[in-house]
Parts: structure tokens; sequence; C-alpha cells
């Protein structure tokens, strides 16, 4: 049994693993285990993940890490197939993502997650899940049981807490009345002069489009 990043080929059977984890029911018959994931994520992400095979190249396990904002990674879609449960490769798979994080510069790595016990275990530990940027929760409201029967927490590794990054709601040159509005007083770090979009030119002196 190996650990290595996963291929392109290995997509139906990560598919496999987790769909067959995901449709399952706990013994309240009220959460399955893990949300389903579509071929197309899965190929489009299959950069994320790392999986866990045997010398046949059979895929018992996988962990994906998606960065997904200014210092914060996700680990998502840990599966550990039932013959090869405890016996370590869950913290494996989880250590490998990590690694990943710190080799990426990402300070934050959080999960969001219905076995806590578990993550406590490999030193997670409980965040308040509002203060992670709106836009990780892409998935959740894609999810069943968003807003009625969600049973996942928010963990990050170490405790580490995600940074609260200001995001202007309006243009860069938007007029002072709609900041005012917004109670934008200040320019954000992704323009920190407040003059220029911020896929723009980084540099005081590159000209603007528009100059
Ligand atoms: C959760 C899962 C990945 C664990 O994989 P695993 O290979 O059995 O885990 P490990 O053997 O590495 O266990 C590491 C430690 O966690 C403990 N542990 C494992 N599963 C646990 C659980 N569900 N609750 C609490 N502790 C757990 C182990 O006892 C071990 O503790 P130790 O270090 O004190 O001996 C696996 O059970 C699984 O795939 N579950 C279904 C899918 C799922 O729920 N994924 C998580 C989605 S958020």
């Amino acid at each position: 049994m190996q650990l290595r990043k996963a291929k392109n080929s290995d997509v139906p059977q990560i598919r496999a693993l987790i769909n067959e984890m995901a449709a399952r029911t706990d013994e309240d018959y009220k959460h399955g285990h893990m949300l389903p994931r579509s071929l197309t994520e899965l190929y489009e992400h299959v950069r994320d993940y790392t999986v866990m095979v045997d010398e046949n190249q059979r895929v018992l396990g996988c962990c994906a890490l998606h960065s997904a904002w200014d210092g914060l990674a996700e680990l998502k879609a840990l599966a550990v197939d039932d013959a090869a449960q405890g016996n370590g490769w869950g913290r494996k798979l989880v250590d490998a993502a990590l690694g990943e994080a710190e080799t990426l510069g990402i300070d934050c790595v959080f999960t969001l997650t219905n076995k806590d016990e578990f993550f406590k275990k490999l030193d997670f530990h409980y965040i308040d899940m509002r203060k992670l940027p709106q836009r990780v929760w892409s998935e959740c409201t894609a999810c069943p049981k968003f807003m009625v029967a969600c049973d996942e927490v928010a963990m990050t590794f170490r405790g580490a807490q995600p940074k609260q990054t200001f995001i202007p709601a309006v243009g860069v040159h938007a007029s002072p009345a709609a900041r005012a509005a917004l109670g934008i007083v200040a320019p954000g770090p992704m323009n920190p002069d407040a003059s220029r979009p911020p896929f723009g030119a980084q540099n005081g002196n590159a000209p603007r489009n528009d100059e």
C-alpha cells in the first residue's frame, strides 16, 4: 500500500469510493458519511487529490486539498475503504494534505466534517463556521442537508484562524456615496491604493489600460 498523487485514470475509482460512502446512512438513517462527487468535478480537480493504492493500483483511499482563498485551503473528500480502515491510513492521507498546504505556504487548513472525533485526534479544533469566507460554502448550498439538516462542523488544523479579508463590495472606482452606503472607508488588501482594479498591474509605474 502506498500514497501518491492521483492520476487522471484514477478518477472512476475515486468516484466509486467516495460515492459508495456518500450513499450510506448512519444508524439513525439521517446522515450520509460524506458529500458525493461527480465525475466532472473529480476530473477538473484531480490535482487536488492524493490516493492510497495497493500493489495493483487499486484505489483504497483518497483525500483532497483545495486551495480556497488567501492563506486558506480546504481538506475534503477523505475516505478509506472499509477493509483498510483502522490502520493509520486516514491519518497518513491527512498528513499528506497538510504537507501540501505547507508547500503552498497556506497557514490555515479547514475541513467541514461530521467526523469531528477523528479530526480532533489529528489536532484539528472547532472554529466558528461563519469566520470562513462565504465563497467556501458554495458546496454547502448544493447539499440536500443545507439549512435543514446540516450535521457538519468547521475545524482547522491546530486551531488556525482564517484571515479576515476585506473585499470591496463595489468597483474600485465607485463613487464616494456608494462606498459610504456600504460602510467602506478603507481600501482592501487586493487593491492597496484603491486606485486600480485588483486584476490590474501591481507595479505602480505600469500604465493603466485607460491611460
Ligand atoms: C474517517 C476515516 C477516514 C478514518 O480512516 P482510518 O484509516 O480508519 O483512520 P486511522 O486509522 O488513520 O485513525 C487515526 C486515529 O483516529 C481514530 N479514528 C478513526 N476513525 C474515527 C472515528 N470515526 N471517530 C473517532 N476516532 C476515529 C483511530 O482510532 C485512530 O486513533 P489513534 O491514533 O488514537 O489510534 C474512515 O473511517 C472513513 O473513510 N470513513 C468514511 C468516510 C468519512 O466519513 N470521511 C470523512 C468525511 S468528513
